[in-house]
């Protein structure tokens, strides 16, 4: 009995010292053994072992925010996560902080790997429960594949890390395998580090404005803040220093100083273009955030510049104010009380649940430029648009759609309906200068919209050629629908006893295009324009065609009685408001799955 109980004790006394106290799992010292046992093994039996190096990203805003428990119990509930990643042989340890190794032994397909690192990530995705808080926190994961004769311990953990903290630089929630490149990154990383704390003593920061305009006209509303910096060693492009200064803080002086700069942008608009003046959006990073004195630091600084708060608008990435909801309300409210507005920046990229974005005191969606990149190339990008852009009307939310290249792109973002735009297609980022004189030139033209950008519409009848059967009507929706996507016209084509009635809307050189092909088109004849000219706002959000069947349905009432002469599309293009009356009825009728057969 007793020497049970001394054997336990032992034991409890060997966990401690080669256990990590918080998670139960093996720590560095005993991770570094069986790695070091591992290659003697993988040696000898010649299989490759590989090592994953998993850091979870944002998690010292947590700690930071809700305190050292929660953070240890967020540790505890990710080991546990991990066990249930890995197969039974594999090791898991806890290396530092928030990092964590796995080993695995005996890798026969290397392939399999990354099954596994994807695992990991999705994994990791799901919410924590830790008490009452729900977290979520995503990881970067770097793998190193090696084997006894060629590597030894410290070859292998600090390749896993290296490539690590490529993903990291990358964004994080991702994995990568270790390349011999990276150890020069490594070098360039700790330069950015070390230079990037002084980078505002030494002015080498500088500032551009990109042009935030109205879709339909190009008109400029508003500005982002672009951060640039010179470097003794030469530019070094934002997305390079950026995730670095938010990983080591150094993103908290410098969010203060661009906010700063955004302030004193905005009262110099102010005094040259008075009401005109284009709005500021200025970055700011979870990191800064978190910080208790933000909202006093903020306050100083639009005192001191004497801002407008009600035209800065900042931009908090999602997965920044999804990360913890609870805490960024209390934040943001008392922003939004200093006057503030806020924009949820790259939205459709996180893991916005819908019912916490509604309780957040957000203004605008700005939707990530992948998925207005992928629009022409990948139908589920499309999707995500429109569901945005759905959702940002249904909220009341203003829209702004980041990295509009082309005008395809453009085109097919009016067509759905967001009003806003920012990108190459418009302006480049420009300094404050060349943004002055873009502005000034624009309010010279009298604020006109570029007669190239405007709005159009047009309405006509024709006479169907018969036979009109219905493959034929199927094929000319189909068509046009797809036609139509892609050169951003929206609308209503009707046919009704032989006879077709349609408005379309968008930029006029599309649209006098498309009428050119349509007036000779032989599948019907007589086009007669009822009405065309400039619109102020589209009606349709896409386009769609209506069949109507007159032979009376079953649920309609008798109109045999009825003695009255009936009109057709051609009676009612007598009267061009009542057509536009009777074809923008339609708008919202479905028209986005392309078709409504009503009879
Ligand atoms: C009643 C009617 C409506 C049409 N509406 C459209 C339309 O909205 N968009 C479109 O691209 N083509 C429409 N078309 C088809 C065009 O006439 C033409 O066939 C099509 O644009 C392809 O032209 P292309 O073959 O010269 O490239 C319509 C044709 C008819 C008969």
């Amino acid at each position: 009995m007793t020497g049970m109980i001394v054997m336990n004790m032992e034991e409890t006394l060997m966990r401690h010292t080669s256990h990590d106290p918080v998670t139960g799992l093996p720590g560095l010292p005993l991770i570094r053994d069986r790695l070091a046992n591992a290659l003697q093994r993988s040696r000898r039996n010649g299989f490759s072992l590989v090592v994953l190096f998993v850091d979870l990203d944002g998690f010292h805003l947590v700690k930071d925010r809700d305190g050292h428990d929660i953070g240890d119990r967020l540790l505890k509930k990710v080991a546990e996560r991990l066990a249930e990643q890995i197969r039974p042989g594999d090791t898991l340890a806890r290396f530092a902080n928030e990092e964590f190794v796995i080993l695995c032994e005996q890798i026969e397909q290397p392939a399999t790997l990354s099954v596994l690192a994807d695992r990991i990530n999705e994994a990791l995705r799901q919410p924590l429960e830790c008490g009452e808080r729900q977290l979520v926190v995503t990881a970067s994961v770097g793998l190193a594949i090696g084997n006894g004769n060629t590597h030894c311990v410290d070859d292998l953990l600090s390749h896993a890390e290296t490539a690590m903290s490529a993903v990291k630089e990358d964004g994080g929630d991702g994995w990568r395998f270790f390349s011999p490149g990276q150890h020069d990154q490594d070098q360039q990383r700790l330069a950015i580090v070390n230079g990037l704390r002084t980078a505002i003593e030494r002015n080498e920061l500088s500032i551009r404005f990109q042009p935030i305009v109205v879709a339909e006209s190009g008109r400029i509303v508003g500005a982002e803040l672009l951060l640039r910096w010179n470097s003794s060693e030469g530019e070094i492009p934002p997305a390079v220093f950026i995730p670095i200064a938010e990983m080591t803080g150094v993103i908290v002086p410098i969010g203060a100083w661009v906010f700063r700069q955004a302030c004193l942008a905005e009262a110099d608009w102010r005094r040259r273009w008075g009401a005109e003046a284009p709005y500021v959006s200025v970055n700011v990073s979870p990191r800064q955030l978190i910080k208790e004195s933000l909202v006093e630091e903020f306050a100083a600084i639009l005192r001191e510049t004497g801002a407008d708060p009600a035209r800065l608008l900042l931009e908090i990435t999602e997965t920044a104010l999804m990360a913890d909801v609870e805490l960024n309300l209390r934040i943001l409210r008392r922003l939004t009380d200093l006057g503030l507005r806020v924009a949820v920046d790259d939205f459709g990229t996180g893991y916005s649940s819908l019912a916490q974005l509604t309780r957040l005191p957000v203004a605008v969606l700005k939707i990530d430029r992948a998925f207005v990149d992928g629009l022409d190339k990948r139908p589920e990008h499309r999707a995500v648009i429109r569901a945005v852009i759905g959702l940002g009307r249904a909220l009341g939310l203003k829209l702004v759609a980041e990295g509009v290249e082309t005008d395809a792109q453009c085109l097919e973002l009016r067509a759905h309906g967001c009003e806003f735009a920012q990108g190459y297609y418009f302006h480049r980022p420009l300094e404050e200068p060349a943004f002055v004189a873009t502005l000034e030139s624009g309010l010279r033209g009298g604020g006109l919209p570029d007669p190239a950008l405007s709005l159009y519409f047009l309405i006509y009848v024709s006479q169907a050629t018969p036979p009109m059967s219905g493959a034929t009507l199927d094929a000319l929706r189909e068509q046009s629908r797809t036609l139509n996507r892609s050169t951003g016209l929206t609308g209503c084509l009707l046919y009704q006893d032989g006879l077709f009635m349609q408005m379309l809307e968008g930029q006029r050189e599309v649209l006098s295009a498309l009428m050119d092909r349509i007036k000779t088109d032989p599948r019907h004849r007589d086009v007669r324009i009822v009405i065309e000219g400039l619109a102020r706002h589209r009606i349709f959000l896409d386009w769609g065609m209506v069949v109507r069947d007159l032979t009376p349905g079953p649920n309609e009432p008798d109109f045999t009685p009825w003695q009255h002469r009936r009109l057709s599309f051609r009676d009612l293009a007598e009267d061009a408001r009542t057509c536009y009356v009777y074809l923008t009825a339609y708008a919202g009728c479905g028209m986005s799955e392309g078709i409504s057969v009503l009879s």
